[in-house]
C-alpha cells in the first residue's frame, strides 16, 4: 500500500564534479521511490544529470514564497529548478540554526503549498531518550507540523524518524527500537486521520548502511530510509536502495 522511499542526504558535502560519476554508478529499484538531496547550489546539476526515476530536492526551504529575505530559497524556486522534494526540520538545522517546531511547521506548510513534497524530520537526543522523553519529544515535533498542514495535503508528507544519537555516529537504532518509534508515530497520525495514517511513509534515518538496511526496512512501519554518510558512495547507496523488501509497494 505504501511505496518505500529511500533518500540520500548529502548535507554540506559533494562537489559538482562528483555528480556525473555518481549518477553513472547509481542503481534504482522499482520497489522504491529514490530521492537525492544535494546542496541547493548543486540541485540543478543533479536534476539535469539524474537518470529516469530519480527525483531531487533540497535540504531546507524558506518559509515565504518570495520577498526581501536575503539568503533564503523559496519552495517555488526549487520547483522552478526541477526539484520536487525538500527536507524540513533536520536535527542539524534544529541544533545548529536553532530551528523551532513552529518554524519547521511553517516550512512544511510553505513547501506543500508550492507542490514540494516535504520529509519532516523528528527525533530525540540521547539525553531525551535516557530521561524517558523520546516519545514526548517526537510527539511534540510532529504535532506542530500536523496542526499546521492543510488536512487535504496531509498524506503527501513523509515523516523521517532520525534519533539524534544515531546520526553520523555509526550507532544505528536497532530495528526493534526504530519500529517501536515508527509504530508510535503511526498511532499519532492515526489519531488525527486514519486514512492518511495508512498512506504516510515513515522513513528511518541514522547510520543506515548496506549492512543494517534490510533488517530496518523489513519492519512493518519502516517505509524506507533517509541516508547521510553512506549515501555519498553511489554503490553503497544503491545497495541500500536494493535492500527494500519485495512486496512492500
Ligand atoms: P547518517 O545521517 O546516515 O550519516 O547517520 C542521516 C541523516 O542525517 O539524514
Amino acid at each position: 500500500m505504501r511505496k518505500s522511499l529511500v533518500a540520500a542526504n548529502w548535507k554540506m558535502l559533494g562537489r559538482f564534479a562528483d555528480i556525473a560519476p555518481y549518477m553513472a554508478q547509481l542503481r534504482l529499484s522499482d520497489r522504491a521511490d529514490v530521492v537525492l538531496f544535494p546542496s541547493a547550489l548543486h540541485l540543478q546539476a543533479a536534476v539535469l544529470a539524474a537518470p529516469d526515476g530519480l527525483k531531487c530536492g533540497v535540504q531546507d526551504v524558506g518559509t515565504s514564497h518570495g520577498g526581501a529575505h536575503t539568503g533564503e530559497i523559496s519552495a517555488d524556486m526549487v520547483v522552478e529548478m526541477g526539484g520536487s522534494w525538500c527536507i524540513v526540520g533536520h536535527s542539524e538545522r534544529r541544533i545548529d540554526q536553532g530551528e523551532t517546531d513552529d518554524l519547521v511547521a511553517t516550512k512544511a506548510s510553505a513547501a506543500l503549498k508550492s507542490g514540494l513534497l516535504p520529509i519532516v524530520c523528528v527525533g530525540e537526543t540521547l539525553a531525551e531518550r535516557e530521561a524517558g522523553h523520546a516519545e514526548t519529544t517526537v510527539h511534540r515535533q510532529l504535532a506542530a507540523v500536523l496542526d499546521r498542514v492543510d488536512r487535504s495535503a496531509l498524506s503527501r508528507i513523509v515523516v523521517g524518524y532520525e534519533p539524534v544519537w544515531a546520526i553520523g555516529t555509526g550507532e544505528s537504532a536497532s530495528a526493534d527500537q526504530a519500529q517501536e518509534m515508527h509504530g508510535f508515530i503511526r498511532s499519532q497520525l492515526d489519531a488525527m486521520d486514519p486514512v492518511a495514517a495508512r498512506l504516510i511513509r515513515i522513513v528511518y534515518g541514522g547510520s543506515v548502511t548496506p549492512d543494517n538496511a534490510s533488517e530496518l526496512f523489513a519492519q512493518d512501519d519502516i517505509d524506507g530510509g533517509l541516508v547521510g554518510g553512506a549515501s555519498l558512495d553511489a554503490r553503497a547507496f544503491s545497495a541500500i536502495v536494493d535492500a527494500v523488501p519485495v512486496g512492500v509497494a
